[in-house]
């Protein structure tokens, strides 16, 4: 079989990435434990970004302590869903990504510098890619067999004072994981039909 030969989910994995997959909210009581978590980066890692200059900083608060430092900065109805978390990830991105671009993207060393000498690229590919590398952990986390409760909702200045103080890492937005209570899901809300969001050119 050569690489490129025919290889795909089958339907139960399909489901599990996507058709079954919900957003939650409530979770049952089941720990994440931290090999779990370093399993959803070992994963979410390979997937692409600009210049593979993998912008994405992520902090795991595991533990009730750490999540109470995050509590001042949530929106009141984003509080109880992320207290009662196993896991929230803070997904951001580092401003200076492109210091580590020896390494991941040795080829090319002229993308460094003009990186390096334009902070307004320097944002937008790190954001532009830190926020396809959430997407990444997410899919990542239900591979693993892992829910999901993304969240933009809290204040992302106070979240990168009282985490990421003294480095250029900005918060784009939280990930609560764990094990979510499918009980408690509201209906599946509609998506956009292929014609509404797709041109076949
Ligand atoms: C980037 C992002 C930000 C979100 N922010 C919030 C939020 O602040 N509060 C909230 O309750 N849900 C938030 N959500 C959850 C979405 O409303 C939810 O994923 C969407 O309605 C799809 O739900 P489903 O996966 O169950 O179909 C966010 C989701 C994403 C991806």
């Amino acid at each position: 079989m050569t690489a490129s030969a025919a290889c795909t989910l089958d339907e139960a994995g399909l489901d599990l990435l996507f058709r079954r997959a919900r957003t939650h909210d409530r979770w049952s009581e089941r720990d994440v434990t931290d090999a779990t978590l370093r399993q959803v980066y070992d994963l979410m890692r390979w997937g692409p970004t600009s210049a593979n200059g993998c912008p994405a900083r992520i902090a795991f608060l595991r533990t009730r302590a750490a999540r109470e430092r995050l509590r001042p900065a949530l929106l009141p109805g984003n509080v109880d869903k992320t207290m009662s978390a196993p896991v929230t990830a803070i997904v951001g991105m580092d401003l200076r990504f492109y210091e580590r671009l020896p390494l991941l993207h040795p080829h090319d060393p002229n993308i460094r510098r003009i990186l390096e000498s334009s902070p307004v690229l320097a944002e937008h590919t790190a954001r532009l890619s830190a926020a396809l590398q959430g997407a990444y952990l997410i899919i990542a986390a239900r591979a693993l067999g892992l829910d999901c409760g993304p969240l933009q909702g809290f204040d992302a200045s106070a979240v990168d004072r009282e985490f990421f103080s003294g480095r250029e890492i900005r918060s784009l937005f939280l990930c609560n994981l764990g094990h979510g209570d499918r009980t408690h899901v509201r209906p599946r809300a509609a998506r956009l039909p292929f014609e509404d969001a797709c041109e076949l050119l």
